[in-house]
């Protein structure tokens, strides 16, 4: 099972989910991707980093990188954080592609929240990682 878990700019919620999901499932093969390309190469953003770590999850190793249309043959499960995510995930998607593409939120449904919001714009990093745990124990417990 190979699972990539996607933001916009890949340097906050993507590499946050990642980092958080690949704790709880360490056999489940993980990455994250962008759809934007401002930061590639990039470790995610400090605050994330440091947020993160506070909880025991070491982000330091991530490089952001672009989210491409290989990535739909690339991995069984493609998740986007928000609805733009998903557009732009589903703009660049091969004809015959069937990799199912879905929302984070939606392994969450007692959150009775739709989207994951960007901390880099509402600097809530610690919400941003209480929803992504969430999110995260319900995807595990989908795919497990
Ligand atoms: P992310 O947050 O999508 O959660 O990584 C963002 C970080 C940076 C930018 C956009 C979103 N940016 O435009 O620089």
């Amino acid at each position: 099972m190979k699972v990539l878990f996607v933001c916009l700019g890949n340097i906050c919620r993507s590499p946050a989910a990642e980092g958080v999901f690949r704790a709880m499932a360490p056999g489940v093969q993980t990455d994250s991707a962008g759809t934007g390309s401002w930061h590639v190469g990039e470790p995610p953003y400090g605050p994330m980093q440091t947020a993160a770590r506070d909880r025991g999850y070491d982000l330091s190793d991530l490089r952001a990188r672009q989210f491409t249309a290989a990535d739909f043959a690339r991995f069984d499960l493609i998740i986007g954080m928000d609805d733009s995510n998903i557009a732009n995930i589903e703009r660049l998607r091969p004809a015959g592609s069937a990799t199912p593409v879905r929302l984070f939120t939606a392994y969450a449904p007692e959150s009775g929240v739709s989207e994951v919001p960007d901390p880099y714009y509402t600097r809530d990093f610690d919400g941003a990682l209480t929803l992504v745990e969430a999110c995260a124990r319900g995807l595990l417990a989908e795919i497990g």
